[in-house]
């Protein structure tokens, strides 16, 4: 039996959210012998509705709760067996960074410093199983702007953070590895690139973009359109992240990404196409454009050298561009109903009904 059949148990943080939401699904069906327990503070980014189709699902277990609460984490981590963390929890969205960037410090820093001391007792607590990993989903964004053409980030790239959100990721990413250094916890860092696909909450670029295309709204793109993101399909990093926790050594950081670099205007122009094409034929969804005063402190490019995870450790992204981005697409206006209950509130209305506050 190849070690990925082996029963598994895993503590995610955040999985209600975008990429935390797509992770679960997706390991529950490809792992079946796996377990998942799901710790989540329902922020408004946080979404029940995202996993409502595991209810009932033995293997999965959600604890509505905050990861900045110790005696909580100490209360899972006495009940259960875990041979790894995941941590997604995070204010995420950079705008709100740049509005409100006292949230970010507290919970990309400080919650998650209370999750990494509770992990790391934990291990110690345990004998310091030689199996267990600390997962840290990081971002490109805490290397800052690239601006030659043909750069791209790598593992040995400086941290030059830009945003509250980039410098709040890059500080939680060197304690994470100072656990690593001064303890041995036998932690690993990941840092992707933009994700796109299902589920993912629309005040991102993608998703916001596809919303108002269907609700003829002005299409809002930042400065001149020129600036780059190296677009991962969020499947293709839930599986980068299983083969980090499978093959990844401890101590090591993987950078993630798909060598799909496009200029954000390029990526508004082919949705409306998609949507012009194939759903919303006659209409001219180009028209929509409009610039809008540049985010302050906008990175221009990122892209990514994924040289490190495909030789180490044999993982390449599967998913092309356009592809993916016609399939999320049609999943937003297959799912205009989950949006609606985002603009609408009644997402939180529902989670109410469902689970106990803490
Ligand atoms: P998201 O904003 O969609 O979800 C974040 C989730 O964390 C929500 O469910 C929220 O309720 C939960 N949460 C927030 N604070 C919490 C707390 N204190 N305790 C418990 N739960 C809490 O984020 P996402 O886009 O899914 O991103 C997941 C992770 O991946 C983040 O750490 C982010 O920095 C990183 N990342 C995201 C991208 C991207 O393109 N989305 C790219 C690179 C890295
Ligand atoms: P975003 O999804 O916020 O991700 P990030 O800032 O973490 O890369 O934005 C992606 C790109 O799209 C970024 O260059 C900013 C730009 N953008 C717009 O032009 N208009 C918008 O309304 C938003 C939300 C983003």
């Amino acid at each position: 039996m190849g070690s990925e059949n082996k029963q598994k148990s895993i503590l995610v943080t955040g999985g209600c959210g975008f990429i935390g939401s797509n992770f679960i699904r997706h390991t529950l069906q490809k792992y079946t012998s796996w377990r998942i327990v799901n710790i989540d503070a329902l922020t408004y980014a946080g979404n029940a509705l995202n996993l409502a189709g595991l209810t009932g699902n033995g293997r999965y277990r959600f604890v509505h709760g905050n990861i900045k609460d110790s005696s909580l984490l100490s209360d899972l981590f006495s009940d259960d067996h875990f041979d790894a963390v995941f941590h997604f929890a995070a204010e995420s969205h950079v705008d709100r960074s740049i509005e409100d960037p006292e949230t970010f410090i507290d919970t990309n820093i400080n919650a998650a410093f209370q999750l990494l001391n509770s992990s790391f007792r934990y291990w110690k607590n345990k004998g310091k199983p030689k199996k267990f990993r600390f997962i840290n989903i990081s971002t490109d964004e805490v290397y800052g702007a690239l601006r030659k053409e043909g750069d791209r980030f790598t593992e040995q790239s400086p941290y030059k953070p830009s945003s509250p959100y980039s410098a709040s990721k890059a500080s939680f990413d060197h304690i994470v590895n100072a656990y690593y250094k001064t303890y041995g916890f036998p932690a690993i860092v990941t840092n992707c690139s933009n994700n796109f696909g299902p589920y993912q909450f629309p005040e991102k670029f993608i998703p916001l973009m596809i919303n108002n295309i269907l609700n003829k709204k002005d299409l809002p793109i930042y400065g001149n359109g020129t600036n780059v993101r190296d677009w991962l399909y969020v499947t293709d990093h839930c599986e980068a992240l299983i083969e980090v926790f499978l093959k990844g050594k401890v101590g090591q950081a993987y950078n993630i990404g798909a060598g799909a670099e496009k200029q954000n205007i390029e990526i508004v122009e082919a949705i409306c196409d998609i949507i012009d094409k194939n759903f919303n034929k006659d209409n001219d969804s180009r028209k929509l454009i409009n610039y809008v005063d540049d985010r302050p402190g906008h990175d221009f490019r990122y892209a990514i050298d994924t040289t490190k995870i495909e030789s180490e450790l044999g993982w390449k992204a599967r998913f092309n561009l356009n592809d993916a981005l016609f399939d999320t697409v049609s999943w937003y206006i297959d799912h205009q109903n989950w949006i609606q209950s985002i603009i609408s509130g009644e997402y939180n209305s529902w989670l109410k009904k469902n689970y106990d506050h803490r």
